[in-house]
């Protein structure tokens, strides 16, 4: 039977290791059929990620910090080489903010560690779909995935300035659907709850946060990033064909709880 993936290219931003919720959704959209490239932020992950890369057969493995347009432009021209200037698919995984500023209190966020959250965790989006358009055109449309946490749209103690950048990060979201729509381009996002990676291990508050989900949600029961790997992989695929600009909740329903 053909995968639903099939013929499908596409680019994954923010593969650290075999935990992280990029790798799987990539593990999802690579059993579906699809082609996937991906791209890695600094040498210490690089040999973690090529092997993953490898495991799912990829064409390109390469080094992109969200944080430099250069970056950017030379992995969305090895990305057009790879594909024949198409690409179907991207997820966008990636966010970053200083351990200190999800200690303390909000209040104490300095300028510069303020935009460099806003930059790693929300302008991202906008630089990689805006390289991500021509390729997508070329393909007959597109689709574009990113995370994002509750912590945007309600006040989670800890989550701090991530959490304002996950505000900017869910509007990105709907002005981009706005602005891409008209070429069939789908950009969505997945409001994951607790999920034990690498970047959670920063979050000082990350246990309480796990264990109030698993009190308090309306299942009763924590969430793992294969969840998320399969949400994705629907909003990715045709199935999804007319939703845009929206957030679907992987949380085991926490986010519809006022207690
Ligand atoms: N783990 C959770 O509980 C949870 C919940 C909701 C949302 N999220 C979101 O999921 C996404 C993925 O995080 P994860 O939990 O899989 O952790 P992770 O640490 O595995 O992934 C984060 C990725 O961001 C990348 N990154 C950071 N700064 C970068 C930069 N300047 N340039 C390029 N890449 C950079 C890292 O290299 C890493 O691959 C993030 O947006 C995170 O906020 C996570």
């Amino acid at each position: 039977m053909p995968g639903p993936f099939d013929g499908k290219r596409g680019l994954v931003l923010g593969v650290a290791n075999r935990r992280s919720i990029a790798w799987a959704i990539a593990k999802r959209l690579a059993d579906g059929g699809a082609q996937l490239a991906f791209t890695y932020q600094g040498d210490r992950i690089e040999k973690n990620v090529r092997e993953l890369a490898e495991s799912v057969s990829s064409p390109l493995v390469t080094e992109c910090d969200v944080r430099s347009d250069q970056d950017l432009d030379r992995v969305f021209g090895e990305v057009s080489d790879t594909f024949g200037g198409r690409l179907d698919l991207l997820v966008h995984s990636v966010a970053y903010a200083a351990a200190e500023d999800l200690e303390g209190r909000f209040t104490d966020t300095p300028r510069d560690r303020f935009w460099l959250a806003l930059d790693v965790s929300a302008y991202s989006l906008v630089a990689a779909t805006k390289r991500a358009e021509p390729l997508m055109v070329a393909a007959g449309g597109g689709s574009i995935v990113t995370m994002t946490y509750l912590g945007g749209e309600r006040a989670v103690p800890h989550y701090n300035v991530m959490g304002v950048a996950k505000a900017a990060l869910d509007s990105s979201v709907k002005y981009l659907a706005w602005d891409l729509g008209e070429k069939n381009i789908r950009v969505n996002a997945i409001s994951a709850g607790p999920v034990r990676t690498l970047a959670a291990r920063s979050i000082a508050g990350f246990p309480t946060m796990e264990a109030i989900v698993e009190e308090r949600a309306p299942l009763r029961r924590p969430i793992d990033a294969d969840d998320v790997g399969a949400a994705a992989a629907y909003l990715l695929s045709d199935d999804a064909r007319n939703v845009t600009a929206t957030t679907l909740h992987v949380d085991s329903g926490y986010h519809a709880m006022g207690m």
